[in-house]
């Protein structure tokens, strides 16, 4: 979608929100998928709520877009534009326990940070890709551990009020992979409190977490990380290798040869060859296992 009209445009300037034209989405994702619209970053946390009602009064869509690391977007024009927080320097804030931190932050980087400041527990997200927004949303955990345990408060746009509020910990549920947010609340900056722990301790658990996921990840590859959540007491991958599906493919998408719940981009992959790809592999799973896989992965399709 293009925001075409000169007043608009001039409204984005004086709410400091940068606008980008024709941005290839495909640029923006892990993935390497996705479409072309116009995207808009945002500067000030503060102007969200004249933004959005800019956005309304002017019946444009929009999208809320975090690291991009765990999205398929679909191909083409895209029927919305795109929103995007310019990440702040510094993005932690460090006050004994607690790490203030911007949602727009890099995780891997916040969980360094933290380290080097002899905060741990969240060694197993070291390798997770992506902005602390969005391991927010999704509650991503890996390797024993979801960063939803360490929330205390957390900063968002309400949609729902069209307001900046600030939620504490208790008032929030975190699940697997999944939270109480709503869809269209939009993550600003959290709140954690990580317990104390010696650097050198921190990185040893860093090193064996990075370890394990070398080994089993294909992470030299354009991938959204895990296509579909794991059914109670059992391993989607695990279950998708059981089928011998490692190596099948749609175009260039295709199931990752190391691990078989990773959809890898091999080229040139289309979103509507790696859509094909997941609906065979669900349906493969169904039919061999009689369970219907959730996505994990989020999908924005038309
Ligand atoms: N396995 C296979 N073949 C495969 C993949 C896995 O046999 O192709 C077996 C493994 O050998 C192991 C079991 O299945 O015995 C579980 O595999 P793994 O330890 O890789 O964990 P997972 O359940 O597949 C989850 C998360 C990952 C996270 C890892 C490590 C989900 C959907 N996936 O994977 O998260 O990194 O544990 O904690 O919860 C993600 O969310 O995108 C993601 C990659």
């Amino acid at each position: 979608m293009r925001i075409n009209d000169s007043k608009i445009a001039a409204r984005l300037g004086e709410l400091d929100v940068e606008l980008v034209p024709g941005t290839r989405l495909a640029d923006l994702t892990s993935l390497g998928i996705g479409g072309t619209t116009d995207l808009l970053r945002i500067r000030r946390h503060e102007s969200i709520p004249d933004l959005l009602n800019l956005l309304d009064a002017n019946h444009v869509q929009h999208k809320f877009l975090g690291g991009g690391s765990n999205l398929l977007v679909g191909d083409g024009e895209l029927p919305w534009v795109v929103l995007q927080l310019v990440p702040p320097e510094p993005g932690v804030i460090l006050e004994g326990n607690f790490a203030r931190v911007d949602a727009a932050a890099d995780l891997g980087r916040t969980v360094t940070f933290c380290a080097k400041h002899d905060l741990g527990g969240m060694e197993g997200l070291i390798g997770v890709p992506g902005t602390v927004g969005g391991a927010l949303r999704m509650n991503a955990g890996a390797y024993g551990m979801q960063i939803g345990a360490y929330v205390r408060a957390v900063k968002l746009y309400r949609a729902a009020d069209h307001k900046i509020e600030i939620l504490q910990g208790n008032q929030i549920s975190f699940e697997y992979r999944h939270t109480s947010f709503a869809p269209d609340d939009m993550m600003l900056a959290v709140t954690l409190e990580l317990p104390s722990k010696p650097y050198k301790e921190i990185l040893q658990g860093i090193r064996i977490c990075n370890e394990k996921r070398r080994s089993s990840q294909p992470l030299g590859q354009k991938s959204a990380g895990c296509i579909f959540k794991n059914p109670p007491g059992a391993s989607a991958g695990r279950m998708i290798d059981d089928l011998g599906l490692k190596g099948l493919s749609v175009g260039d998408a295709r199931v990752s040869d190391r691990h078989a719940n990773f959809f890898v981009n091999a080229g040139k992959a289309s979103a509507r060859d790696m859509l094909k790809l997941i609906a065979d592999v669900r349906e493969r799973v169904k039919k061999a296992y009689g369970v219907t896989l959730e996505n994990e992965v989020v999908v924005w399709n038309g």
